[in-house]
């Protein structure tokens, strides 16, 4: 039979081992629950009474002319007996035993081959459409056997996020995590459900919060390390920074200027050019804010340039739509879109198959009761994508013939195709914005929970050099950590409504939200579209 196998490793002795049970096979009872209790009408097993062998001695006593080591007290026994529990037998002077019945039976320790799970098939209840998806009940056993309740359960590589599914459900906590867009919306939208399950039997549940870790992996990324120099690690960090561009490049498809790919880079400013238009990388580290893009519209009037792509991890929020009207106003056509974290998989970027997303721009609106003065809701008034003029076209232009592929334009989604004999059907699949978005969710009061990491205490580093996947500092043995705010906020989906398989409506005004006091708050109304990607806005307002 070919089977896989599943390690059990520990750091310490300490590790939790519970063992699970399995109801016994035919087999097994047949041979054990070897006597029949005519008056019970059930098979038994006899179990021995006498402690003879055992560690830790025993008790010596007569009963019914019979002396033995006895496995417990005399009162015990004689209670066994009162009950019928005693299996005299046939031999004179033989040491009874003490019947087990087959319904008290609570089974056998699982053996190392699994064959009672089932695996996923396209009829399972809990099929979420992931490739590897793996059943629940294979997490549960594997859950069971190494947590209790309220421990962490923690799963790298989460995909549809069927550990923390079993893990909610059997109150554990848990964190996961998984490089892949499509994994995270999957395990988001499961855990949703499960919370959902959970609050309509009237069970504890926990809030959970999508943190996107592209930050700290970007960090890691140009970790320079090592016992270098001022200078040397200034000459390093440089180095590490080119080639996370030129992967980024990579990964965009750009060419260089005359239309070549791998073509001399940089002019100065502008790192290559795609389908006509310039391309230039924001600063790694932070925020594209409205200072680089003002930098990006004068480079490109110097150059007579008239198109170009803003890429970048982050855009500070509220940049748009304002930045990009401006722009347009000096004659620019400018499309920002967002480096996805794939770009950290190489394969993917060898295959060609990263995909960066236009940006999206959220509308909400407090909706503020007539009558009572803390009470509000939140309407999703509009959700709309950039696109780039004439990306369309390119894109048709470069494809091969007899395939189709979903592009945006004019704030909507088509699939275009080209047949063998090249014709080309465009076909829409948004009629209204609301077809863009998948799940939105509300915080009404973003700025209540800040966000505080760990960092190690008095190491002269700051916030950054100590984040993950940087080395401790040199000589740093057991090390103290302090809290620290980052300058974030923690979001909480206090409320959400989102698409399911068998329900495509979207509710787009929330429930009604009422504060305990009055003042000034920010809701935060996080919108993710069909494709994965999260869009934040923040409204603050006055209530009271
Ligand atoms: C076999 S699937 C997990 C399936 C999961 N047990 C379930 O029930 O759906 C493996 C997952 O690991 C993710 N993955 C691969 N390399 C990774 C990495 N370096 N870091 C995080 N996730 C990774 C993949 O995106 C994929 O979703």
């Amino acid at each position: 039979m070919i089977h896989d196998t599943i390690f059990f490793f520990s750091k310490s002795d300490k590790a939790i081992w519970n063992q699970e049970l399995v109801p016994a096979d035919k087999d097994y009872i047949d041979t054990f629950f070897d006597q029949y209790d005519p008056g019970r009408k059930e098979r038994y097993q006899r179990l021995s009474l006498s402690a003879g062998g055992l560690s830790g001695g025993g008790y010596r006593y007569e009963y019914k002319g019979v002396t033995t080591l006895w496995r417990c007290p005399i009162e015990t026994l004689k209670k066994h007996d009162e009950a019928g529990r005693l299996h005299w037998p046939k031999k004179a002077g033989g040491v009874p035993r003490l019947k087990k019945y087959e319904s008290e039976h609570e089974g056998v320790p699982i053996q190392d081959l699994w064959t009672d799970i089932s695996k996923i098939h396209n009829q399972s209840a809990e099929l979420t459409g992931y490739a590897t998806q793996k059943p629940e009940a294979l997490l549960e056993r594997i859950i069971k056997a190494s947590s209790n309740e309220g421990d962490l359960v923690a799963d790298f590589f989460c995909g549809s996020g069927t550990t923390a599914a079993v893990a909610e459900k059997l109150g554990r906590k848990w964190i996961c995590t998984d490089l892949g867009k499509f994994g995270i919306h999957t395990t988001r939208k499961r855990l949703i459900s499960v919370q959902r399950e959970k609050k309509v039997a009237e069970q504890d549940f926990r809030a959970f919060e999508v943190l996107n870790l592209g930050r700290y992996e970007r960090q890691a990324y140009l970790n320079v390390g090592g016992r270098l120099t001022g200078k040397q690690k200034e000459q390093a960090l440089s180095q590490k920074e080119n080639e996370f561009r030129e992967l980024i490049l990579r990964a965009y498809k750009a060419t260089g200027f005359g239309g070549t790919e791998g073509a001399p880079a940089q002019d100065g400013f502008f790192h290559r050019a795609r389908n006509g238009r310039l391309v230039v990388i924001g600063p790694i580290n932070l925020p594209v804010g409205r200072l680089f893009v003002e930098e990006v519209i004068t480079e490109c009037r110097k150059r007579g340039a008239s198109r170009v792509d803003v890429l970048a991890f982050e855009f500070e929020m509220g940049l748009f739509p304002a930045v990009l009207e401006e722009a347009r106003s000096k004659g620019i056509d400018l499309a920002p879109k967002y480096i996805p974290a794939e770009v950290f998989d190489k394969r993917a970027v060898d295959k060609g198959q990263v995909v960066f997303h236009d940006v999206s721009f959220v509308e909400a609106t407090p909706r503020h009761d007539k009558k009572n003065k803390l009470a509000v809701r939140i309407e999703l008034s509009d959700f709309s994508v950039y696109y780039t003029q004439g990306a369309a076209e390119a894109a048709i232009a470069a494809m091969k013939e007899g395939k189709s592929d979903v592009l945006c334009e004019q704030g909507q989604l088509y699939k275009v195709s080209k047949s063998k004999e090249g014709i080309v059907k465009k076909e829409k699949l948004t009629r209204h914005w609301t077809d863009w978005v998948d799940y939105w969710a509300v915080d009404f009061d973003y700025m209540s929970r800040k966000e505080i990491i760990k960092v190690p205490v008095r190491s002269g580093l700051g916030g950054v050099a100590s984040l993950p996947g940087f080395e401790p500092p040199q000589g740093a043995l057991a090390m103290e950590f302090e809290e620290r705010w980052t300058g974030g906020y923690i979001f909480e989906n206090e409320w959400q409504s989102f698409r399911t398989r068998q329900n495509r409506d979207l509710e787009l005004t929330t429930a009604q939200h009422t504060y305990d006091r009055p003042g000034r708050y920010t809701v935060a109304v996080k919108v993710i579209d069909i494709f994965g990607n999260d869009t934040m806005t923040l409204v603050p307002m006055n209530v009271g």
